[in-house]
C-alpha cells in the first residue's frame, strides 16, 4: 500500500456553509487504487495556512498528498500558488494530462490551474474542488503516478518494459 493524505481548501466548507464532498470521493478512489489515506484536512483558502499544512504533511513522508479546491480564477483561489511556494520540483506532465483528459468532459477543464510537484519524499497534486472533477482528474493519472512514486522511493530504478 502507498500512503496518502487529502487536504481540501474551501472557504464555504470551512465555514460550514457547504459539505465537503470531495474528500470522501477522493478517498474512495485512492483506497481502490492501493493508497491508504492516513490523514485528511480542511482549510480556508488562505495561502499561508495552506503552505504550512502542506509542509507538515510532507514532513510526515506521505507518498501522495492530494489537494482539492482553490485552483480556479476566483481571487481567493490560491492552492497552486501555495503548492509552488514550497519550492519543490515541478511535474508539468501530470497537470497537462489531467487537463487534456478532462477536456473530454468539459471545456472548462482548462480553467483549473492545478499543478503537481515533488516535495521531499511526497508527490503533491492539486485537483479542482467538485467531487466529480476530482475523480475525472485523479483517475486518469493515478496509475502512472505510482511508477513515479516508486522511483522517488527508490523501489524501482528501471523504467524499460
Ligand atoms: N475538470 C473536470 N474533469 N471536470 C470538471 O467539471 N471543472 C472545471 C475545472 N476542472 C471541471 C474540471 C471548473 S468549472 C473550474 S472553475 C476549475 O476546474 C477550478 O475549480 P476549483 O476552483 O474548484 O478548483
Amino acid at each position: 500500500m502507498y500512503t496518502a493524505a487529502i487536504l481540501t481548501m474551501s472557504d464555504a466548507c470551512y465555514a460550514g456553509r457547504r459539505e465537503d464532498g470531495a474528500t470522501p470521493e477522493v478517498g474512495k478512489l485512492l483506497l481502490s487504487s492501493g493508497f491508504e489515506v492516513r490523514e485528511t484536512g480542511l482549510l480556508p483558502d488562505e495561502k499561508d495556512l495552506i503552505v504550512s499544512e502542506l509542509r507538515s504533511l510532507a514532513a510526515k513522508g506521505y507518498d501522495l498528498i492530494v489537494t482539492t479546491g482553490g485552483t480556479g480564477f476566483s481571487e481567493r483561489d490560491v492552492t497552486p500558488e501555495a503548492t509552488l511556494a514550497l519550492g519543490g520540483r515541478n511535474v508539468p506532465g501530470v497537470a497537462e494530462a489531467m487537463r487534456s483528459n478532462s477536456a473530454k468532459f468539459t471545456p472548462r477543464a482548462m480553467l483549473s490551474r492545478g499543478i503537481c510537484v515533488i516535495f521531499g519524499k511526497s508527490v503533491i497534486i492539486n485537483l479542482p474542488g467538485s467531487p466529480k472533477a476530482c475523480v475525472e482528474n485523479l483517475s486518469f493519472v493515478l496509475e502512472p503516478l505510482k511508477h513515479g512514486i516508486d522511483a522517488l522511493k527508490g523501489t524501482v530504478t528501471e523504467c524499460a518494459r
